[in-house]
Order: structure tokens, then C-alpha cells, then sequence
């Protein structure tokens, strides 16, 4: 109870900060060296990237989605909802039906598993992406009316005809705080929430999702990802690194174009872009950022909308509390009681905000339950924040209002309560 009035989401690895930069925090307590791995991973990650030959910082491309980490994952925060631009965060998953030899989504022919909408000089991108919305009103039963907006994808210049009958995934950055105790909830745990799930027998029904690591080639529990759809810190880093900078690392050694007929000109057996230690150093820095304390704890209204949160079953899915397992090599990852606000597990949130594209066990209408800890901060670290897998959602009151599926009956709970209740609710998640 006490770290919950405190606010201590992270447990051990909490920080105090309400500051543009309070994402940016390493977890207290690192030994000099780790935090030297910490301080190097940093600046890899908010590194440009430049095309090879470099004499540092090459391997950039030939198609990419953007040139450093931090572009995407602004201040370590989201990113923004857009497409094209220096800062753009959204990119688009592709692939045609049917499976890959591993369960995964079975690659678009000549586009791989990712849309790449930027070239280097003398290439060309896969295709460009433009997103449009169209705006809809939600009536509340007390008459106030929300604006909902959806979007939609085109895809323009493709540099090949695309495969009929693709699916597309948008996905817009997360944030990347909190990762390293995420990592270390143990698997049980995950898999207890699913049990409770099925035990209770009534329409949230969550569940693990099935992963392929293509580095220790074994299927894995998934957490990363926004459908759970990567295992561990490693590869989700090394994947970003590959897919959307087109740099390569002993983890995942192909150019992203690798296979296309755009790369037989370049050949990709000339060693990896990044050495082991850059690649580890990266997934360090992001294991080891901090969570910040919540805010205003004690206000009325944030315990009001706490109250509503649980009572709503908000919680069945944005499970508030959990203990960390045993890290060895990193002690103060351990037996941490933490609240991040997930399940881990994927979640039906309905049709309206399904991608309708499978990515392992998570069907085309199911998303990984969004960690809500540090949600209250985005207006700090990135401005203007959007929410939600595709950054549909402009404030956190639009969020609920997209929820459906497994989610229904919390939505209509929230719709029914007045002004007053539905105003503490966002309080309650502007806290967190
Ligand atoms: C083009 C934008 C973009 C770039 C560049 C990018 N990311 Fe991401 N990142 C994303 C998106 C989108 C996701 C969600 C991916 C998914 O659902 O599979 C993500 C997911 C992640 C996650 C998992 C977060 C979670 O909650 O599961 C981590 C960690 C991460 N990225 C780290 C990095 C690092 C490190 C780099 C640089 C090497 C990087 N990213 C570069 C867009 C980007
Ligand atoms: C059935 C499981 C489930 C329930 C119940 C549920 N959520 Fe969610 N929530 C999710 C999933 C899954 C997402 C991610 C959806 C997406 O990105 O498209 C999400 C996303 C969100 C987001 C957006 C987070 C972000 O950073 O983009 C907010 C805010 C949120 N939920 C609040 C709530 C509130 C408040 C309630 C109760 C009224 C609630 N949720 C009930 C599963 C659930």
C-alpha cells in the first residue's frame, strides 16, 4: 500500500521526475560501469545514422523508416502519428496470408515484413504512405458528444506492384520506459493473468502470445511490441535497428532489403553494421531506463477516478500490480513490485480498431494491453500526445471511447457515469 500512496510505479526503479526528460532517467542505483553502458546506449540511441562507408555511425538503409531511435521514440516517450518527416513514428507492418516458417506474418514478396517509405540516394522506397481521417461523434446517454477520428492508408508509388490481397499493421512508437522490469515479470505470472481470465468466464479473455526468437531460433512468451510480438529486449532492439534503420547486428544479420531485387546490386555478406557491444549497449540502455513516480496521489479526484478504474474492471486488463523475478546480473530488477498497468496479454478490443492482420497467436482484432504507467507524463515529454496502437486517440477520454470487444462492457460502464465520474477517471490516468 505504502508504494502505491508514494507512488513508486517501478518499485526500486523509480525516479522523481515531472520534467520534459523524466523518461529519459537511468534506475537508481547502477554501478559505475552499468551506468557507463547506460550512458553509451544513450547516445547510440539518439545517434543519426549515416549511409556506409562512415567512419562512424554507417550502415544506414538503403530503405529505412527513419535515421536514429529517438526520431520514433521521442524523448523516450511516443512518437507522433505521421509518415514522411524527420520525426514521423508510424510505420506500416506488411504481409500477404498465410504463415512464415516460424507462425510469424508471412512477408509481403518483394517488401518483407515492413513498409520502408524512405531511400537512401539511388534507391527506391518500397512505396509512401498517406493517412487521412475521417471525424464521427459519440453521444454519451447524458448528451455530450466526443469526436472520434479514423484513420485510413493508402499506399502510393510502390516501387513493385504490391502482392494482392495485402494487410498492413500501422504501428506508432511507444514509449521505452520501464522495459527491463517488464522483461523480468516472470512467465507464470503472465500466464495467470490469462487463467483468471478464462476462470472468470465472462468476455475479457486475454492471452500470451507465441513468439519466434530468430536468435536462439526457440518459440517465446511475447511481450514487446504492440502485439506482443517480440520476446525479448534484444531482438526487439535488433529489430528495430534491421527493419526500420536498415542496420544490421549479430542478432539480425540480413539487410532489411535482403532478397529484394533493389539490393542484388550490394551485396549484404560484408559483416554486420554495428559491433556486438553496440547492439548490447543499446538493449542496456533501454532495459535500464527508470519509470517516474506518479503525481497527486492524494487528490480527491485521482482517488476517486482509482476507485472508478477498479470498479469499471479497467484493471482486468491494465492490471495495476506485480512482482518482478530474479535478475542476476542486474539485482535491482529483482523482486520489484511494480504497476504498470498491463496484463501482458493480448486483448479483442473489436472491429473498429482491429489492423485485421495476424502477427503470431494475436488475430486481427487483438492488441498487447497498453502499459499506462507514465501516460500522465506525455504532455511533458512529447508535447502533444496521441494514443492508442495507430495514435488515432487525441485525448485519453477518445482512448476509452475506442474501446469495444473484450473491452465493451468497461466502455459502456465508463459512457453511463457522469461528467463528474469520467472526468476522475482521466484525473486517475493523468496521476499515473
Ligand atoms: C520508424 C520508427 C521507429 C524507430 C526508428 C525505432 N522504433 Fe522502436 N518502436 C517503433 C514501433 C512502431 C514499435 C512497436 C513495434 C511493434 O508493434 O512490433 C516500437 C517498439 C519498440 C520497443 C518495445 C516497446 C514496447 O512497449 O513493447 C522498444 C524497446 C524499442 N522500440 C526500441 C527502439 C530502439 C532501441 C530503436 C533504435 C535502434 C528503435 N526502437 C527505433 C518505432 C520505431
Ligand atoms: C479487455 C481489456 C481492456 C479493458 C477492460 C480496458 N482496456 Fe484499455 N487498453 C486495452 C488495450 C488492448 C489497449 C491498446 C489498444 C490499441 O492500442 O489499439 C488499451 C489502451 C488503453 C489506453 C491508451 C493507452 C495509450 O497509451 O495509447 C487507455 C488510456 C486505456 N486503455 C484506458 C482504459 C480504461 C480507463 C479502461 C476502463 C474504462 C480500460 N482501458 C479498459 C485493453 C483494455
Amino acid at each position: 500500500m505504502l508504494t502505491s500512496i508514494l507512488g513508486c510505479l517501478g518499485g526500486a526503479a523509480t525516479v522523481f521526475d515531472i520534467s520534459s526528460a523524466s523518461f529519459s532517467s537511468p534506475i537508481p542505483g547502477l554501478s559505475a560501469w552499468n551506468q557507463h553502458i547506460h550512458d553509451l546506449g544513450d547516445k547510440i540511441f539518439s545517434q543519426a545514422f549515416v549511409a556506409a562507408p562512415a567512419p562512424y555511425f554507417g550502415g544506414l538503409g538503403p530503405i529505412f523508416n527513419n535515421t536514429s531511435c529517438t526520431n520514433c521514440h521521442h524523448n523516450d516517450g511516443i512518437g507522433i502519428p505521421t509518415v514522411g518527416t524527420s520525426s514521423s513514428s508510424l510505420l506500416l507492418r506488411i504481409s500477404i496470408s498465410g504463415n512464415d516458417p516460424f507462425g510469424g506474418p508471412n512477408p509481403a514478396p518483394g517488401f518483407g515484413g515492413q513498409l520502408q517509405n524512405v531511400a537512401l540516394f539511388g534507391v527506391q522506397p518500397e512505396a509512401q504512405v498517406n493517412i487521412s481521417y475521417t471525424e464521427n461523434y459519440f453521444t454519451y446517454p447524458d448528451g455530450s458528444i466526443a469526436s472520434l477520428r479514423t484513420p485510413a492508408y493508402a499506399l502510393t508509388s510502390p516501387y513493385i506492384p504490391l502482392p494482392a490481397g495485402y494487410m498492413i499493421s500501422p504501428r506508432m512508437a511507444p514509449a521505452v520506459i520501464g522495459m527491463g522490469l517488464l522483461e523480468n515479470v516472470p512467465e507464470a505470472t503472465i500466464l495467470a493473468f490469462q487463467s483468471a481470465n478464462a476462470a472468470a468466464g465472462g468476455a475479457v479473455k486475454g492471452h500470451a502470445n507465441y513468439v519466434y526468437n530468430p536468435y536462439t531460433h526457440q518459440t517465446e512468451l511475447g511481450r514487446f511490441g504492440l502485439k506482443a510480438n517480440t520476446s525479448n529486449l534484444q531482438v526487439q532492439v535488433a529489430t528495430a535497428f534491421q527493419q526500420d534503420m536498415g542496420i544490421t547486428s549479430y542478432v539480425q544479420p540480413l539487410k532489411s532489403v535482403h532478397g529484394q531485387s533493389q539490393w542484388s546490386i550490394i551485396p549484404d555478406t560484408t559483416g554486420t553494421d554495428i559491433p556486438d557491444s553496440i547492439l548490447n549497449a543499446v538493449t542496456f540502455y533501454v532495459r535500464t531506463l527508470a519509470v517516474p513516480a506518479r503525481r497527486n496521489v492524494t487528490d480527491a479526484q485521482v482517488i476517486q477516478g482509482e476507485k472508478l478504474f477498479t470498479q469499471l474492471n479497467c484493471t482486468s486488463c491494465h492490471q495495476p500490480t506485480m512482482y518482478t523475478g530474479v535478475n542476476e546480473t542486474l539485482p535491482v530488477l529483482s523482486h520489484q513490485r511494480i504497476h504498470p498497468y498491463t496484463d501482458l496479454l493480448v486483448h479483442d478490443l473489436g472491429t473498429a480498431l482491429a489492423d485485421n492482420r495476424p502477427d503470431y497467436q494475436a488475430n486481427g482484432n487483438e492488441w498487447r494491453t497498453t502499459p499506462l504507467w507514465g501516460i500522465g507524463l506525455l504532455e511533458k515529454t512529447n508535447g502533444t500526445p496521441y494514443y492508442l496502437h495507430d495514435g488515432r486517440a487525441r485525448t485519453l477520454e477518445e482512448a476509452i471511447l475506442w474501446h469495444d470487444g473484450e473491452a465493451h462492457n468497461a466502455k459502456i460502464a465508463f459512457t453511463q457515469r457522469s461528467k463528474t465520474d469520467r472526468d476522475a477517471i482521466v484525473a486517475f490516468l493523468q496521476s499515473l
